[in-house]
């Protein structure tokens, strides 16, 4: 079976989804991760947006499996290069694309093939796996949103600022969801899930509740 699980920047779709995932024993896949890998590398080769789909031609690997996808370039587990605000703005930007996120959505359908997988992102349930019998869409407020990833930056040591970072998460959630072509939004089939009062078990208890009803 294939579940969609997409929501916005900090959410907590990616906490949520990988629970999700080990708790069924099925695959994991980010495929922000992805966006942020090729973010990365165009930042870091200078590529310019118009030579965006050369990105495919690079030494890159992704392995996705219960609770875990990662993705190497030239060997190299990029885990940590990919963390920060600053090369999610690069993935960002590439999503903005057409033909690249053409190019990614067509990857994401060959990548997975007939396998079972919990697919988390912006629109895995619209347009990666349309007919995925099972999607979610994870929200929260903006201000809530921007509260966790300050505690969460926070707890890594990290001097950072409540204010900068829900302007950051503000400005990203009105460029993915104005953008011209495949602007971001829930599918209408999606179970929308504000989180922004709840833990994470109790989402998680949500979702499973909703997977246990629908008997897919
Ligand atoms: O989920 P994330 O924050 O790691 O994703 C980083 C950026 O990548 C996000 O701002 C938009 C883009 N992205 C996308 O356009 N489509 C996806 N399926 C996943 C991510």
């Amino acid at each position: 079976m294939k579940i969609a699980v997409d929501g916005p920047s900090a959410s907590g779709k990616s906490t949520v989804a990988k629970l999700l995932s080990q708790r069924l024993g099925i695959p994991y896949l980010e495929t922000g991760l992805l966006y942020r890998m090729f973010g990365y590398i165009a930042f870091k080769e200078k590529v310019k947006p118009e030579e965006s789909l050369k990105l495919f031609e690079e030494d890159f690997r992704v392995v996705f499996d219960v609770g875990k996808t990662e993705v190497y370039w030239k060997g190299k587990n990029l885990a940590e290069e990919l963390k920060g605000e600053e090369v999610g703005k690069y993935a960002s930007l590439l999503g903005e694309i057409p033909a690249f996120r053409e190019r990614m959505i067509e990857f994401f359908r060959r990548l997975v093939g007939d396998s079972q997988v919990v697919a988390e992102g912006r629109d895995v349930g619209t347009h990666i796996f349309p007919e995925a019998p099972l999607k979610f869409f994870i929200t929260a407020s903006a201000e809530e949103r921007a509260r966790r990833r300050y505690l969460e930056l926070k707890s890594k040591g990290l001097e950072v600022s409540y204010e900068e970072i829900l302007r950051v998460i503000q400005e990203r959630d009105l460029r993915d969801a104005h953008r011209p072509v495949y602007p971001f939004k829930p599918a209408e089939d999606a179970h929308i899930i504000d989180t922004t009062n709840m833990s994470v078990e109790e989402v998680l208890e949500t979702m499973l509740k909703i997977l246990k009803e629908k008997k897919v």
